[in-house]
């Protein structure tokens, strides 16, 4: 996975004298995930181990009404490309209702940012990534509410757990982890879907993740579906990696090259994405993903000690597939694809059509099944739900000016994304508008980069059969990065970066846990992150720092957590939750050690090699 700068080579470890082992109370304790949340927010003034957190409504367990702990996994992901965590689940012996795991993990040295992904068998129930480590030790502690896969935590389950990392002698951290769950009963219980059908490669019974890998991968599943079933969704993990890691700053394939002479072959694709959950072979709805950045994205100063928005979990997006029940209660297998698709080439102007990504989106989906009662009426029939607005209606432009020797100066770029489709049967209807918005500007013969993307969406359910699922949700995401980058002729790179990105939404609820809000009924979520980062290597050594503000406020479950936090060179230094104010501190400074060559490796462009993969 190509990550766009490397904190791994800005944070050579010196030594691991001072690194400590996970403080055997630091995972959650019950009761405690308030503070667990809270005291991450600090650097621990004895040990320097830096406390990384993603801003997030604390996950609350109630004090009474636990039933068991159990401990899901201890590892260490050292070497581990292809060989994830796998350990045997048994649910406890008491009644629960209610599941919320913890996660915490350390690393000291060197080390990428890596995706990792939680697999209860063949199913994936959390997508996240990894903080980058400093020489002096991380640690981070991430709680979740697993409650919406009860279905799953009901019986025995193979978990694994993929964190691919490579440790060696330049990339000396690995991932020191402990999972924990802890069961409990809640006095009202969200209710749950009765069946959880994973989209997925389906590997877990030989202990391999089962994440598919678009397009190598032909992401397809056939299920026949239960007939007493009322109401079903789909919810889709997804996120490119390598060169679609950054897809909102792609450039249009056929102007990948207009700065080879300065920097290289650019990143094609567009930056237009479209994930379409297809029921066999009809368009079902659709998801525009939410750009995440990884903690050594875009430039690594500004992802410590908080990580970018979903950073430790990637949301999921939903889509409700009860129109097609009708089809779906037949008794005869169907097909469930994801795919990904770019913007075919339409050299730099027009009205694109969409086509195949070219190349690695992870992506797993599960199709939640609600049962109704043996008085639930069967479908009349077992016809396709009607569906209008299959194709989006996309528009790019571009342009290219040039000095007077022909070089080419700059490129600007445009692309304007709009769809309404509508998908409607007697057992209700699903409805998606969505409209997307990227502007993209190459200065300085490529060495500036600004893109200003924005996705606004609205999403609507009607279920004939259960009215309580009815739902309204709006989406906004908008992000703004630029990058700056110089080379120093005597070898090294300079980076200057400044971002803003955001995230609001307002949910109108249903009754069950909602895997894009992570809540059960009426939520709302406001933040938004900006910063600035920098990033300089010279010869052997290196620095990185940056500054980043966050402001969230989320509402959910009749109250409104908010947080206001900024961080300046890896210290927070104001939190609006009272957390002791230090002073910032200077630029973590550190030698670079391992063959450091050229940007490419970093950002994707520019001389040198590409990433390979590490
Ligand atoms: C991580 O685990 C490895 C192997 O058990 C151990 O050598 C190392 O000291 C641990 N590192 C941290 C930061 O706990
Ligand atoms: C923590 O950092 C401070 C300031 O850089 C330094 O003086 C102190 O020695 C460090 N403590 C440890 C245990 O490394
Ligand atoms: C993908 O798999 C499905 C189900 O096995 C099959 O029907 C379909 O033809 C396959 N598609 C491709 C492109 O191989
Ligand atoms: C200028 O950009 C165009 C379009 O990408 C490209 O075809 C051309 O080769 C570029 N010119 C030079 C001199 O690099
Ligand atoms: C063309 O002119 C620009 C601007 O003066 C300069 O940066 C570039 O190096 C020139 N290219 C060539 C091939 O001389
Ligand atoms: C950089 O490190 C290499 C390998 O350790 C060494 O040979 C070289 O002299 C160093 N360069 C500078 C400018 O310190
Ligand atoms: C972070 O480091 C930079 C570079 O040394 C410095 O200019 C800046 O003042 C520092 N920021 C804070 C808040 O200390």
């Amino acid at each position: 996975m190509r990550r766009h700068l490397i904190a791994g080579l800005l944070n050579w470890a010196l030594s691991f004298g001072t690194v400590r082992c996970v403080p055997s109370g630091s995972g959650i304790r019950l009761g405690q995930s308030h503070d667990a949340v809270r005291r991450s927010s600090q650097t621990d003034p004895v040990s320097n181990i830096t406390r990384d957190f993603e801003v997030a409504s604390p996950v609350q367990i109630p004090s009474h009404g636990v039933c068991a702990t159990q401990q899901l996994m201890v590892h260490s992901f050292g070497s581990s490309y292809g060989t994830p965590f796998v350990g045997a689940y048994t649910p406890p012996s008491c009644d629960f209702n209610s599941v919320v795991i913890s996660f915490t993990a350390t690393s000291s040295g060197v080390q990428y940012d890596r995706l990792a992904m939680m697999y209860l068998s063949d199913t994936e129930v959390w997508r996240t990534s990894t903080a980058e480590p400093t020489r002096a030790g991380i640690i981070w502690t991430y709680t979740k509410d697993m409650s919406a896969y009860l279905s799953l935590w009901e019986k025995p389950q193979t978990i694994i757990f993929e964190l691919d990392n490579i440790v060696n002698n330049v990339y000396t951290g690995p991932f020191n982890t402990t999972l924990t769950a802890t069961f409990f009963t809640a006095d009202k219980p969200p209710p749950k879907a009765d069946l959880i059908l994973p989209i997925s490669s389906r590997q877990g019974s030989v202990g391999k993740q089962s994440v598919f890998n678009i397009p190598a991968d032909n992401a397809t599943v056939v299920y026949t579906i239960p007939d007493h079933v009322t109401r079903a969704t789909v919810s889709i993990s997804a996120n490119g990696q390598i060169n679609e890691e950054f897809w909102y700053t792609n450039v249009f394939t056929s102007q990948v090259d207009t700065f080879k002479d300065a920097v290289g072959t650019l990143v094609g694709g567009g930056p237009f994405r479209e994930i379409q959950l297809l029921i066999d072979g009809h368009l079902a709805g659709v998801v525009w993903p939410f750009p995440v950045i990884f903690t050594g994205g875009v430039a690594p100063g500004f992802w410590r000690p908080i990580v970018n928005i979903q950073a430790f979990d990637l949301a999921e997006s939903e889509i409700d597939i009860t129109p097609f029940l009708p089809l779906l209660l037949d008794g005869k297998p169907h097909s469930f694809t994801i795919s990904v698709l770019q913007l075919a080439d339409s050299k730099g102007n027009g009205t694109p059509t969409l086509t195949e990504v070219e190349s690695f989106w992870l992506a797993t989906g599960k199709i939640f099944l609600f049962y109704g009662t043996e008085k639930t009426p069967r479908p009349a029939s077992h016809a396709l739900p009607k569906i209008t607005g299959v194709d989006p209606t996309i528009s790019i432009s571009s342009s290219i000016t040039s000095f007077p020797n022909g070089t080419n100066s700059s490129l600007t770029y445009t692309t304007t994304a709009n769809r309404a489709l509508t998908i409607s049967s007697p057992y209700g209807s699903w409805k998606q508008t969505l409209s997307y918005t990227n502007t993209g500007e190459l200065t300085s013969r490529g060495f500036v980069q600004t893109n200003t993307q924005s996705t606004h969406g609205t999403q609507s359910a009607v279920n004939t059969h259960a009215p309580a699922f009815n739902q309204d949700l709006t989406f906004d995401y908008p992000i703004t990065v630029t990058t700056t980058y110089e080379i120093n002729p005597k070898g090294g790179i300079r980076i200057d970066a400044s971002l803003s990105t955001g995230l609001s939404f307002r949910d109108s609820g249903r009754p069950d846990i909602s895997p894009y809000s992570l809540v059960s009924g009426p939520a709302s979520l406001n933040t938004l992150q900006q910063g600035t980062g920098h990033y300089s290597s010279v010869a052997n050594a290196s620095y990185s720092f940056g500054t980043t503000e966050q402001t969230f406020a989320k509402t959910s479950y009749g109250s409104m957590y908010r947080r206001d936090v900024n961080a300046a060179n890896g210290t927070v230094v104001q939190d609006s939750l009272g957390v002791p104010t230090v002073g910032g501190r200077p630029p973590v400074l550190d030698p670079v050690r391992g063959a450091f060559d050229g940007p490419r490796g970093f950002i994707g462009r520019g001389p040198g090699s590409p990433w390979k993969g590490l």
